[in-house]
């Protein structure tokens, strides 16, 4: 029979771990803290799995989780789908935590540290879908993120989807998207949780 383990939570039939961790603890003594909010897991990520497990009906091969943090999302797809992921993220002091969750959850991702703006056409091109969570939450993040899908739109990434919890930076940039490429705004709520969330949807393929 498998033992409750206190320091860690379920969500989408993964395991994350609490701050209480001792490998998050470990992480921590190391000297690794996060600088621009990637110190735990978003919900947005949580509204994002759920609306990727209610709407998929052919597994990508390759996924972007960009601006991943701790990676949930693309892991999740890792784990469900089989994909290979990147996992890109510009702050390093990330990827100890999102290589802990990967090993937690015992699939492998790619971790990249890279920002929005050093994704490439070929990179995005070459890859089924890219996704994101919570990643547009300042107003100089908007040109950036911005960029990145237009890239990965005009370069052939079959699927966009990128969730936010109703930020204002987040309507700037997917009003752009919208007007220049369409697309959908989709509002999604995690069964009957507290949950909820926008994702801007674009079907490319
Ligand atoms: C609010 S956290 C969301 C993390 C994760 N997607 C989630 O939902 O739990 C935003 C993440 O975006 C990353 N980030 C911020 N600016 C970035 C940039 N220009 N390029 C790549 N990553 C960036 C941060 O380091 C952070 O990990």
């Amino acid at each position: 029979m498998a033992t409750h383990d206190p320091s860690i939570k379920q969500l989408a039939g993964l395991k994350i771990p609490y701050a209480r961790h001792p490998r998050v603890r470990a992480i921590k003594r190391q000297g690794h803290y996060p600088s621009m909010h990637g110190t735990k897991l978003w919900s947005a990520s949580g509204v994002l799995i759920d609306y990727i497990a209610s709407t998929t009906a052919i597994a990508p091969q390759s996924v972007i989780d960009a601006g991943c943090g701790w990676g949930l999302a693309g892991i999740w797809c890792a784990k469900t789908f089989e994909s290979a992921v990147a996992s890109v993220d510009a702050d390093a002091s990330v990827m100890p935590y999102l290589e802990l969750v990967a090993d937690l959850n015992e699939v492998e991702i790619t971790p990249v540290v890279a920002r929005f703006e050093q994704l490439d056409t070929a990179l995005l091109g070459a890859t089924d879908w890219l996704i994101a969570a919570d990643v547009c939450f300042w107003d100089e993040l908007v040109n950036p993120v911005t960029s990145m899908i237009k890239k990965a739109i005009e370069s052939g990434t079959k699927r966009i989807m990128i969730s936010d919890p109703r930020r204002e930076p987040f309507f700037d940039m997917a009003d752009t998207i919208l007007s220049d490429y369409g697309g959908e705004l989709v509002e999604w709520r995690v069964g009957d949780s507290r949950h909820s969330g926008v994702i801007l949807v674009v079907e490319n393929a």
